[in-house]
């Protein structure tokens, strides 16, 4: 095992649960943290409760760890008060309690919606330029600068896995494009944990998918090989869904319904 201890955040969430069984193959403890209450820690698991808002609760929830998935906060759009106390505090909060506690590396679960108002005709490298399609959007851009500036001041790497739609399979035409699977988020999270050298790296987190948006050419490095495909489940997505209509932005973005949604301000 790779890691002594590694810490989860976010435990509590969709994401969270599908990780934390995989997980355990990684480490010799896992970890677990989230805002709410999920159960008990079972054998090989510690569970420290906290909210990422907090700078205290944060600090002792990353003593000891030697490296972080990073998955709590806010996961959709909303109002920002809430994407600003978990999202951007947060993200803050850890990065300074890996700094006091000398944690090295840290997978950042970044999202898609970083590049929303991209077209879906258009195929993005981590060069390209963010473009955020909302105050989610603009939150994960905040996590993915916050983490460049600790590794350039501080030496924390970090993997921004800007993930797609990861659910146990593809919901809707548009998760055709974006869709990863469980096993492969596991696989991508291993890959960003064992490479020898990370540094700070953006990674789009996708199945082998025939229609992609993204192209993971610059973080060959990280070694990442996708074994799953939404291919397989074309034909039935296409049957219980209608046609688009291609003059909607949400389907003409890659953002899909967040590009419409807001705003939040009254
Ligand atoms: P989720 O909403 O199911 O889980 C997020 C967890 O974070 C929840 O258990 C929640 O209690 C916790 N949380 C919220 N505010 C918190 C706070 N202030 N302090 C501590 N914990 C807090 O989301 P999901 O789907 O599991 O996503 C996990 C991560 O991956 C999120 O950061 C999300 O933005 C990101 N992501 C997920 C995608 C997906 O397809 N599931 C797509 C793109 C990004």
């Amino acid at each position: 095992k790779v890691h002594d201890k590694l810490l989860l955040t976010g435990a509590a969430g969709g994401l969270g649960k599908a990780l934390r069984d995989r997980l355990k193959a990684n480490c010799s403890v896992l970890r677990l943290s989230d805002v709410q209450a999920f159960g008990d820690a079972l054998e090989g698991e510690e569970i420290i409760l906290a909210d990422l808002a907090d700078a205290a609760a944060v600090n002792a929830m990353v003593q000891g760890v030697d490296a972080i998935v990073h998955l709590g906060g806010m996961s959709v759009e909303g109002p920002f008060g809430p994407i600003l106390q978990a999202n951007i505090l947060g993200a803050y909060n850890l990065y300074e309690a890996a700094r006091k506690h000398g944690v090295k590396r840290v997978v950042f679960a970044s999202s898609n919606h970083v590049t929303g108002f991209y077209r879906q005709d258009q195929t993005l490298t981590a060069d390209h330029p963010a473009r955020p399609d909302g105050l989610y959007g603009l939150s994960k851009a905040f996590g993915e600068d916050l983490s460049r500036f600790y590794f350039d001041r501080y030496g924390i790497e970090t993997a921004c896995v800007r993930i797609g739609s990861s659910f146990a399979e593809p919901r809707d035409r548009r998760m055709l494009a974006t869709w990863l699977s469980f096993d492969d988020l596991h696989r991508l999270i291993t890959a960003c944990l064992t490479t020898p050298v990370l540094g700070h790296s953006i990674i789009f987190g996708m199945s082998d998918n025939a229609v992609t948006w993204w192209d993971n050419s610059r973080a060959r490095h990280i070694g990442y090989v996708p074994q799953d495909s939404s291919d397989v489940f074309r034909d039935a997505v296409y049957a219980r869904t209608a046609n688009p209509d291609l003059n909607d932005p949400v389907a003409q973005y890659q953002g899909g319904g967040f590009v419409v949604a807001g705003p939040f301000g009254g």
